[in-house]
């Protein structure tokens, strides 16, 4: 009989690629959806949906029965303050260990967290993920775990980065943030084979996995402009203070008009910090795991579908 994974996050960017992955390496595949409209794609993509939220513990218990494995890849990546996040971040950690714990033979649990709960100080999404991880640590008890930090993930299907890396494309190198600033970067799909790899060997436990593409020190925002395009016709450095402004001006009209903002003050420290580089080697080294798609054949699959694996 095929393994079971239940998965949340599967309507969504990464947790889409995880979902398919799994079904093409043959697990069985249960996803926790909150409307009926994901319940039917998912259904059609022949995953089993399970109607429920983070914020109803009683939904998780049918969501987590007879599975060997968790990932937990939901998560809110908008919102201008605390309260905005932990709802989902944490305490949907908390319900979703409770349910796993509540079963006569708990699965072992995989948390997709994020490089920015190493700063929680930050901002309030920082704060969420690093409380996240907390809350997996505090109450996991017995119960086999695995934390993978990402930094910022790219890919088919993101909102987040194609708009910027699109721009730069097309010759306009917008900077946001310090010139010295380095950070990391993974494609989703290597991000989802190293997650599948950890179900695979089940171990090593209770570690924090860091991932990134491999290259050593990250990028510099010119390191990416020139992978992405040699030829940028205008460097376009935005200041500290009119992000800054930027990111109160939008929290502002959030809260008029009642959206989940993504660039906030909060995020604008994320972009303003100098060091996002993660240091992959362990990860490569426990799981015999080692990233296969660069930045520029990425992105060239991103701008023009090549495939992706030749
Ligand atoms: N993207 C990145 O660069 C990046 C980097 C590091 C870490 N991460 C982490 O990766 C995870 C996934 O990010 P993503 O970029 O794939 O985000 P995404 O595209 O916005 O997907 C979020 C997913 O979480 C689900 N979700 C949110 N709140 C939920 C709730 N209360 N109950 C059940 N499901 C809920 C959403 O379901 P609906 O479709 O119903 O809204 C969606 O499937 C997050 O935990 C994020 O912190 C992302």
């Amino acid at each position: 009989m095929a393994t079971t994974v239940a998965l949340t996050g599967a309507s969504g960017f990464i947790g889409g690629t995880i979902a398919h992955d799994l079904r093409n390496a043959g697990y069985s595949v249960q996803a926790l959806v909150r409307s009926p409209e994901q319940e039917k794609k998912l259904k059609e993509a022949g995953i089993q949906p399970i109607l429920g939220e983070l914020e109803k513990p009683q939904s998780l218990l049918e969501f987590v029965k007879n599975c060997q494995f968790v990932i937990h890849c939901a998560g809110t990546i908008r919102g201008s303050n605390r309260a905005a996040f932990q709802p989902t971040n944490v305490d949907g950690v908390s319900h979703l260990i409770q349910a796993c714990l509540a079963q006569p033979s708990p699965p072992s649990f995989v948390l997709l967290s994020s490089l920015a709960a190493r700063e929680p100080a930050l901002s309030p999404y920082a704060w969420s993920k690093h409380e996240g991880e907390k809350t997996l640590f505090r109450e996991a008890g017995s119960m086999k775990w695995v934390i993978f930090r990402p930094p910022a993930v790219y890919g088919p299907h993101d909102k987040a980065l194609l708009p910027l890396f699109k721009l730069i494309d097309n010759g306009i190198g917008l900077q946001l943030g310090p010139s010295d600033a380095r950070f990391s970067l993974i494609h989703v799909k290597d991000l989802s084979e190293a997650i599948l790899r950890w179900l695979v060997k089940g171990s090593p436990a209770a570690t924090i996995f860091e991932v990134d593409d491999g290259v050593p020190g990250g990028y510099s925002w010119e390191k990416v402009f020139k992978t992405i395009n040699p030829h940028i016709r205008l460097h376009l450095h935005c200041p500290p203070g009119l992000l800054r402004a930027a990111g109160l001006t939008n929290e502002i009209l959030a809260r008029l008009f009642r959206y989940a903002p993504m660039l906030t003050t909060g995020k604008v420290n994320e972009l303003l910090h100098p060091n996002w580089v993660c240091d992959s080697s362990p990860v490569r080294q426990a799981l015999d795991w080692k990233p296969q798609i660069p930045l520029a054949k990425g992105l060239r699959h991103l701008f023009t579908s090549d495939n992706l694996m030749e």
